[in-house]
């Protein structure tokens, strides 16, 4: 085994695609060893282990599971510990994005059809707030031991909500607010903090996103650009490598959107 005391342990939650596996990759680049979560993309989380794997021998694992079922998170953390010995970074990134519109959930309960709003309220508070909060707290007594940090990946819509959108909007402002909720409590032990996308990757099932959509959202950004995924996972080493002295911040990375 080639793990070295000094070198740091990172879990990041959806970490196969987009957004994640750029986080992956620059937290690896800064030396961070990491544990690859995914729940479906198990190809793209092998081969994301594999490449990194080629670059430093043993730095990559992954790790799978359903965040909404709270049973896998001890064994989750444990395959971890089991690896390198210890943790010093939780990436909450994993999540679901798609429209619950009111009038439809009205709808429903009307036709006493109410399965589905709850279905979308289990999912969506259930991977963007529910997961990253019970991982959270699997995570703080190993957190403790290294003097770690949580970070967690909101949206600029938990600060102002995106129509249609409400239950995704309340789970994210419920993820903005355990972050300065447990930035409090976990001091001085453990730093926690947010980064807040703006605009950065369309979603992969973007039906209801036409092009006009798209370019009202760049012409409503200051920077009058989309971002990148690159520009997410500078936020994050930054928190995670560079920032001293940061607990319980929400670094925007939206062009000047909001
Ligand atoms: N994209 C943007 O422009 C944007 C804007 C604002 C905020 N954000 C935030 O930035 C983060 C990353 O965004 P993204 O667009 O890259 O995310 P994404 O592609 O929509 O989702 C990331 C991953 O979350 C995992 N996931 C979803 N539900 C899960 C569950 N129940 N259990 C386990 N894993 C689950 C999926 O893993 P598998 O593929 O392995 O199933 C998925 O690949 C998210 O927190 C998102 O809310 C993104």
């Amino acid at each position: 085994m080639t793990y070295s005391a000094s070198q740091k342990v990172a879990i990041i939650t959806g970490a196969s695609k987009r957004i994640g596996r750029e986080i992956t990759s620059q937290l690896h680049k800064r030396g961070f060893n990491v544990a690859i979560h995914y729940h479906h993309s198990k190809i793209e989380a092998e081969t994301l282990a594999t490449s990194l794997n080629s670059v430093r021998t043993h730095s990559a694992i992954t790790v799978s599971g359903n965040l909404l079922n709270l049973d896998i998170f001890p064994q989750l953390v444990e395959a971890v510990i089991d690896n390198w010995g210890q943790l010093d970074l939780l990436v909450n990134n994993a999540s679901s994005f798609y429209p619950t519109p009111v009038e439809e959930a009205t709808i429903n309960l009307e036709t006493t059809n109410l399965e589905t709003t709850q279905q979308a309220w289990d999912d969506l508070m259930g991977s963007n707030l529910k997961a990253p909060y019970f991982l959270s707290l699997a995570c703080i007594p190993f957190l403790k031991l290294t003097q770690g940090k949580i970070i967690n990946i909101v949206d600029i819509y938990g600060l102002q909500p995106l129509i249609h959108h409400s239950i995704y909007s309340m789970a994210k402002a419920g993820l903005i607010m355990m972050t300065k909720a447990l930035a409090k409590e976990l001091a001085p032990d453990i730093e926690v903090n947010a980064v807040a996308p703006g605009a950065i990757l369309w979603p992969e099932d973007n039906a209801e996103l036409s092009s006009e959509k798209k370019q009202k959202i760049i012409d409503n950004t200051a920077m009058k650009t989309q971002g990148n995924a690159s520009d997410i996972a500078q936020a994050v080493t930054f928190l995670a490598c560079d920032a001293q002295y940061i607990s319980g911040n929400i670094i925007k990375v939206d062009g000047g959107r909001f």
